[in-house]
């Protein structure tokens, strides 16, 4: 790969790209796409038949698929690489191919999770294309050599093809799978693209029809699709594909890749300020004296407005005692009762609710410019995705311990309905994901957020991410995550990895 560049480098290619897509008004666009993709239709024959792994591979044999989101944000962003990709094949002077956004195809529930979807795209495009290539829409993707990658491989064999991540131990969210060899089980960064060819995709859909996923959660996608596929032996392996990169796509070009991701934290505009977040953090009796020390020594100091919620009013700290007992799990009783102190009792009214556990370790700074890209007048529930029953109308939540964010929009919508805890120890992520669902106000996900600890995500993932949470103390020293993955400092740079600031301007 490229060294690391001692100045910013000039700008990429793709920075020019970007920006005249920026200057075009879409309906230019639209015009000259039209009288290109006529005169493509005048020049080529789509012939499906007879179609060997020699021939030259023809963008519009590809399916693109975004995992986007509907969040106005996320939309936005998804719609610019639909933009870019179309915009790349008129330039070609290609017929341009099917771009999907996620978020419209379904207001299904579980789309995001994909293999609900595929059937549907075997339905619609597996007698005439030869490619579904799924990316997220911060992926960069280099047009042509993205075609000349994927012509290396046979179209009309079984392919699923990304860039290869592995665990290092077994961990917890996976499962704890392949316990004996961690490393040997390889799953798809989706930050690098992946594809399926046609025959897998078909295959799958056959399979689907009688054999749904296995679990009831969905937890990490990229490695139960894997898993998935991989069928215990019976289906192929993720092919790992070189030119499917996550190098930073905003600074140095990267010879070789097809595609390049966007690595530095989202900022649009100005960083939210302190005073228009409001953190709760969950706690009780018999934490008061191990996991609180902690938070005090870690991001306290980086919060302006914090409470902390016990089952036990403590002067030293200080807790609130919300007056309802504690649980052992599920917290959903103490979780409500907070919603409601936010919005009949936060300061001017605060903008944004951040509730963590006692053993949540946070970047606010970090979340702060992340919150950038929201509209707080927007129901916003924020935070890692994980899913539940999603197969058979289930729905989606934000997993707690990564911590969940709330605009004060979706705390009044949410507590206007009659939607509560069916006990004080429910599950409160879950319940609150529930609720949300019924009330179509969606889960909006960011992988900045970790219901675990680093050690239990992929070096290589976490790489190109600025996280702003983990979780979870166990077997770690907390201190020493917080001082190395998430404090002060880093905000411009992925994990370990120096950038020039000048790409926040993008
Ligand atoms: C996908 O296919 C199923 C079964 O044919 C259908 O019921 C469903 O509406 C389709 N979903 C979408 C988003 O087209
Ligand atoms: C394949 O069929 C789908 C649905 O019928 C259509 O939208 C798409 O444009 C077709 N693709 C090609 C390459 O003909």
């Amino acid at each position: 790969m490229a060294p690391p560049a001692p100045h910013p480098r000039p700008r990429s290619l793709l920075f020019f790209l970007l920006l005249f897509l920026f200057l075009v008004p879409p309906p230019a666009f639209t015009e000259a796409a039209e009288d290109v993709k006529g005169e493509v239709r005048h020049s080529q024959k789509w012939e499906r038949s007879g179609k060997s792994s020699e021939n030259n591979l023809e963008l519009k044999e590809i399916v693109f698929v975004i995992q986007s989101q509907s969040n106005s944000f996320h939309a936005k962003r998804a719609e610019e690489l639909e933009h870019d990709i179309l915009q790349q094949a008129v330039q070609l002077g290609q017929e341009l191919p099917t771009v999907i956004l996620l978020h419209k195809v379904a207001r299904h529930e579980g789309a995001w999770t994909i293999l609900p979807l595929v059937p549907n795209f075997s339905a619609a495009y597996g007698r005439n294309s030869s490619w579904i290539f799924f990316c997220e829409e911060e992926t960069r993707i280099h047009i042509p050599k993205l075609l000349e990658t994927l012509q290396r491989y046979d179209q009309l064999k079984e392919w699923f093809l990304g860039k290869a991540l592995h665990d290092e131990e077994s961990t917890i969210i996976h499962h704890y799978a392949f316990a004996e060899n961690p490393t040997a089980f390889k799953f798809p960064d989706f930050a690098a693209g992946w594809a399926l060819s046609m025959p897998l995709v078909n295959k799958l859909t056959k399979r689907l029809k009688t054999e749904s996923p296995k679990s009831d959660f969905t937890i990490d996608l990229k490695h139960e699709i894997a898993l998935y596929i991989w069928e215990r032996g019976n289906g192929p392996h993720l092919t790992p594909v070189p030119e499917l990169c996550t190098d930073d796509g905003s600074s140095a070009p990267a010879p070789g890749c097809a595609t390049l991701f966007t690595t530095s934290l989202p900022l649009c505009g100005m960083p939210v300020e302190e005073k228009d977040i409001f953190v709760a953090v969950k706690t009780c009796k018999k934490f008061h004296g191990d996991r609180i020390p902690v938070v005090k020594k870690t991001w306290e100091s980086q919060a302006r407005l914090i409470e902390y919620y016990s089952d036990y009013a403590e002067s030293s700290i200080p807790t609130v005692d919300l007056g309802l007992p504690n649980t052992d799990r599920g917290h959903c009783g103490k979780t409500f009762a907070i919603l409601e102190r936010f919005l009949n009792r936060s300061p001017d009214k605060t903008a944004w609710l951040v509730i963590v556990d006692d053993d949540t370790l946070i970047s606010l700074p970090r979340l702060r410019k992340l919150l950038s890209c929201y509209d707080s007048t927007e129901a916003v529930f924020l935070g890692e995705r994980y899913g539940y029953g999603l197969g058979t109308g289930g729905y989606s939540y934000v997993t707690g311990g990564g911590g969940m964010v709330f605009s004060r929009e979706a705390v009044r919508k949410l507590l206007a309905s009659k939607c509560r805890c069916s006990s004080n120890d429910a599950p409160d992520d879950m319940v609150l994901g529930m609720c949300f669902s019924g009330l179509g106000v969606p889960v909006t996900h960011s992988p900045l957020f970790h219901q675990a600890r680093p050690t239990d995500y992929p070096r290589d993932y976490l790489a190109h991410q600025v996280p702003v949470s983990f979780h979870k103390h166990w077997n770690v020293d907390p201190v020493k995550v917080y001082f190395t993955w998430l404090a002060p400092g880093g905000e411009e740079a992925g994990a370990g990895r120096k950038q020039p600031p000048s790409k926040q301007e993008l």
